[in-house]
């Protein structure tokens, strides 16, 4: 039995009210879809999916997205919208920084999820290792910050990410043409924060 505690249990009924996070997931799709090959025939990965704003806007572009996320009431808040999707879709709760998935897929979109994984490059071997050959990597996450991001700091291993270490680590597992633009500001009262959104190739 997985006794963790589920971090996003008390956000997750009111995650898509906040206009801000539903804005920055479509910026981040928007950007996905123009920088990346998409078809209808791929399937996809959205790790930390959460409620699936993300797996949402690309969901019109690919075959199937499969939801994987270790938080049960953010998946719970997933499958109630799946049929609303444009897309098949598929629900996995599994911790990826704890455990893996024998499963390969045509890419792997994430977004806000990276600063949740304390070694990053052994998350980016698992991705490497569950995507196809000419598999895509897609990321989005907090450029570097102050730690004022989040009001809470529980479950957060990084204040936002130096692009340059990311790619670094990125080139290290072996992914190929990595490019980093940028997705989104995002604006609160104490300071503007910016997004970025990391692409690669196996
Ligand atoms: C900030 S939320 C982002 C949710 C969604 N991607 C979005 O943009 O709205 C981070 C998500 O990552 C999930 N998460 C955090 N650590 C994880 C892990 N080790 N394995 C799988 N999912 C994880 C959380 O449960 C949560 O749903």
């Amino acid at each position: 039995m997985n006794m963790q505690k589920d971090l996003f249990e008390d956000k997750s009924k009111s995650w898509d009210m906040n206009a801000k996070r539903v804005q920055n997931a479509k910026g981040i799709a928007d950007l996905i879809v123009k920088n990346i090959y998409l078809s209808k025939t791929m399937e996809i990965m959205d790790f930390g999916a959460g409620t699936g704003l993300l797996s949402y806007f690309v969901s019109p572009f690919v075959q199937k997205i499969v939801a994987v996320d270790n938080s049960p009431s953010m998946l719970e808040a997933f499958e109630k919208k799946s049929s609303e999707f444009a897309s098949q879709t598929e629900i996995i709760q599994k911790d990826l920084s704890t455990q893996t998935l024998d499963r390969k897929f045509d890419g792997i979109i994430s977004s806000m999820t990276l600063h949740h994984i304390e070694d990053i490059k052994a998350l980016f071997q698992k991705f490497y290792d569950m995507l196809d050959t000419n598999g895509f990597i897609a990321i989005a996450d907090l450029d570097s910050e102050d730690g004022s991001f989040h009001s809470d700091n529980t479950g957060v291993y990084h204040y936002g990410f130096k692009r340059d270490a990311l790619e670094q680590i990125a080139k290290e597992i072996g992914f190929k043409n990595i490019h980093f633009e940028l997705a989104n500001h995002i604006s609160k009262p104490q300071q503007d924060f910016s997004v970025f959104l990391m692409t690669g190739v196996k």
